[in-house]
């Protein structure tokens, strides 16, 4: 078995979210989705619910009434925002255990994936783009490939890291050379084992590049994010090689130096309040 379809038939043995938020994603997202069932399947799992009112009634819902009721909850958020919760909800424990074998100290590739999220939606906003409702939530995801890589395959990032200081590459390119995959395609393929939507996983997979220029908004502020945390280090990660932005993405949406360095700046501003949500979740 190669290195590649080792990693690859791994993906069953990472324990998927909760299977209640599982179910509320699955239901979600059908068509004729039932929105009493939406509350019903959230009611009954008290984690869930729990955690749902306390985003509903954080900081960013500042200055509405405070929601006392899943009902409520699902009414004034809508199920956009209630699929991106229950997605984070389940996302923060896996991402927060998550220690060293793949250079991720406990703690940094929680706070790199919050970073990300954060700056790619702030980033859209300062571009006046459009930010699509799931670009947060595919953001947070976006190098889960490495949770699957570091902890349920067991790689050992150290030749994944000597590949990248001898030959000069980025990180990626180093693990496609080392396992024969690297962590872009690793997590999307874990996601549609998921079920996770589409729009979603294409994010998580392109997040490096390779979406055709006119069709990519969302990898390519995810991208941009990216890069910009890990060269100024603002949420802790750093992947410790050059991790300039592709030049083609950056002048496609006309990306002067000053917009890189307010995002910086706007992501540490809000940073410590995001990750603050998530703490004992
Ligand atoms: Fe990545
Ligand atoms: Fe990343």
């Amino acid at each position: 078995m190669t290195k590649r379809e080792e990693i690859f038939s791994k993906l069953e043995k990472v324990p998927s979210f909760p299977s209640s938020a599982g179910r509320v994603l699955d239901l979600i997202q059908k068509p004729d989705v039932d929105f009493q069932e939406v509350v019903k399947l959230i009611e009954y799992d008290p984690l869930l619910t729990t955690n749902i009112l306390r985003l509903a009634n954080s900081a960013y819902y500042r200055g509405l009434a405070k929601i006392e009721t899943v009902r409520d909850a699902v009414l004034r958020l809508g199920l956009d925002n209630i699929f991106n919760m229950v997605v984070a909800i389940g996302f923060a424990p896996i991402a927060q255990k998550t220690v060293d074998p793949y250079d991720l100290t406990a703690g940094s590739f929680f706070e790199h994936s919050v970073a990300v999220a954060i700056g790619s939606v702030h980033l859209a906003k300062m571009l006046r783009l459009k930010v699509p409702p799931y670009l947060f939530t595919a953001a947070l995801l976006h190098d889960i490939g490495k949770v699957v890589l570091g902890t349920y395959a067991g790689v050992d990032g150290e030749e994944i890291r000597r590949v990248c200081q001898k030959e000069g590459v980025q990180f990626e390119v180093a693990e496609r050379k080392v396992l024969g995959t690297d962590h872009a395609e690793v997590g999307a393929a874990l996601l549609r084992l998921w079920n996770m939507p589409e729009n979603i996983v294409s994010v998580v997979e392109f997040h490096h590049g390779g979406v055709p220029l006119e069709n990519g908004l969302a990898p390519h502020m995810v991208h941009l994010a990216n890069s910009f945390c890990l060269m100024s280090g603002v949420g802790g990660e750093r992947e410790g090689v050059d991790n300039l932005p592709s030049y083609e993405i950056l002048s496609h949406y006309r990306m002067g130096d000053m917009v890189s360095a307010k995002l910086v700046e706007s992501i540490e501003g809000e940073l410590e309040s995001a990750l603050s949500l998530f703490r004992g979740v």
